[in-house]
């Protein structure tokens, strides 16, 4: 367990150093579950997006994508049952005051802040809903609340969706973006946070007339989501695990759930979940908005409200669980074996010698003929400081697959050292072939 927590305090210090994640609002002291993507952060968060995005909308031909507004009429939120709902069990030490999820805490022990045993109050249902005013006039009439999931736009959108985009039955409606929460015990670095990212699909399915017709596209969600963390995130099916929701834990909405759970360095917890919302969602928002949200199939004419399948997954759980699994120590470095399509930089180039201007020109010539030309590979960096051996240590522990060095042979016979992140092999390729000999590699 000590060496778990040592891994976390590495992984947190090495997103630190390197400017993965840096804590929010820091020079005023640091603003506690806050974090900010630093340069390599916003590249590895953005490379999981755009994948996400290419493989599950843009290649598909039964999803379409929407980006909808945070915040949305509180009606919204009645009909979809979260201002009832959306809620926590929150109980407080009668000694220190610290205030826990009753659920997540065993109530007969002393305090785990304090180690006091004075009890704790009684449990109070807490919305998780933030609240905000819209306009000057901080009052009942103008309370909004900031979305809680990215999911029920996709519920509101879906009359509009069908109607511009000529989709058939089973399709789907993809959407990324931010989601808050009001979480009483945030932590574990980017974990749980207040304000996080999500990437989920609502799937609209037929009315299934047994459970083998929706269980038969959860299957398939299950399938593609497993694949998903195996292909594109590159970790180990072992380090996964599913867990069956137990009736009594499910979410207001859902009639199944699983949770892919991740073997994070604290412990075994969530990293995605699977529903079947049923027809949920788009009868109480029939019903409340008076909006007929039916779907009339083009064969039949028949009018019915599709049930959902909805595969959900937290974009900063997966920045988390892609830097835990790819984190290596090895006696002289520390690197990030990360899949080279997240890796922020997809190569490094360098003058062996700063000051050799010689070296220097034809580096910055690979180097903007690989970075912006239109067979670009994606972000290269270019650093001339230190020695090679301090470069390749700086850009191994931020992932970069592939560091090309520029030494005095290079001017001879055109050719460039490729150094492999992770075999360390170092072959001379020739300087016209460098793009695809990478690319090759990477893609
Ligand atoms: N629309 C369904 C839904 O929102 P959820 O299980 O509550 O389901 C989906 O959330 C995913 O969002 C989770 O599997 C997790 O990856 C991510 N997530 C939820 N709460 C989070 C938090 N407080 N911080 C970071 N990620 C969170």
């Amino acid at each position: 367990m000590s060496n778990e927590k040592d891994l976390m305090e590495k992984i947190v210090s090495l997103c630190k150093r390197r400017g993965f994640v840096f804590p929010g609002s820091e020079i005023y002291g640091g603003f506690a579950n806050s974090w900010n993507y630093g340069p390599v952060g916003v590249e590895l968060k953005n490379n999981i997006k755009q994948l996400w995005w290419k493989r599950f909308v843009q290649q598909r031909s039964d999803m379409v994508g929407i980006d909808a507004a945070l915040i949305m009429k509180p009606a919204v939120w009645e009909a979809s049952g979260h201002l009832k709902n959306f809620s926590d069990p929150l109980v407080e030490c009668k000694n220190c005051h610290t205030r826990f999820r009753a659920d997540k805490i065993d109530i007969t022990k002393p305090c785990e802040i304090c180690g006091k045993a004075a009890g704790f109050t009684e449990a109070k249902m807490f919305n998780l809903m933030f609240k905000t005013f819209i306009g000057p006039a901080e009052e009942q009439a103008n309370i909004a609340y900031f979305r809680p999931e990215t999911a029920q736009a996709m519920f509101v959108d879906f009359k509009n969706v069908l109607d511009t985009s000529r989709k058939t039955i089973p399709f789907g409606i993809g959407q990324i973006g931010k989601a808050f929460r009001n979480e009483i015990t945030p932590g574990n670095f980017i974990f749980r946070t207040r304000e996080f990212e999500q990437m989920e699909i609502e799937y609209f399915i037929p009315v299934p007339k047994s459970d083998e017709e929706w269980n038969k596209y959860f299957e398939m969600w299950r399938g593609n989501m497993l694949s998903w963390i195996k292909d594109d995130l590159g970790i180990l099916p072992e380090h996964i695990h599913e867990l069956e929701v137990p009736k009594e834990e499910l979410a207001h909405y859902s009639k199944r759930t699983i949770d892919f759970e991740y073997h994070f360095p604290f412990g075994v917890d969530e990293l995605y979940g699977l529903a079947y919302r049923t027809d949920f969602d788009l009868k109480n928002h029939s019903e409340k908005s008076g909006q007929d949200l039916r779907y009339t199939d083009p064969q039949t004419g028949e009018k019915y409200l599709p049930h959902v399948i909805e595969p959900t997954w937290g974009v900063d759980r997966s920045v988390l669980a892609v830097l835990c699994e790819s984190y290596r120590e090895e006696a002289d470095r520390v690197y990030l074996s990360l899949p080279p399509k997240l890796a922020p930089y997809k190569a490094a180039v360098f003058p062996l010698l700063k000051n050799k201007p010689e070296l220097v020109k034809k580096a910055k010539e690979i180097h903007l003929a690989l970075s912006t030309s239109n067979l670009a590979l994606g972000p290269i960096a270019w650093d001339d400081r230190g020695n090679v051996g301090k470069r390749y240590y700086s850009q191994d522990e931020i992932g970069t697959p592939f560091c090309v060095t520029v030494d005095f042979q290079s001017l001879e016979d055109n050719t460039v050292t490729v150094r492999n992140r992770d075999t360390k092999e170092q072959p001379r390729v020739g300087a016209g072939e460098l793009r695809d000999y990478i690319s090759k590699q990477i893609y």
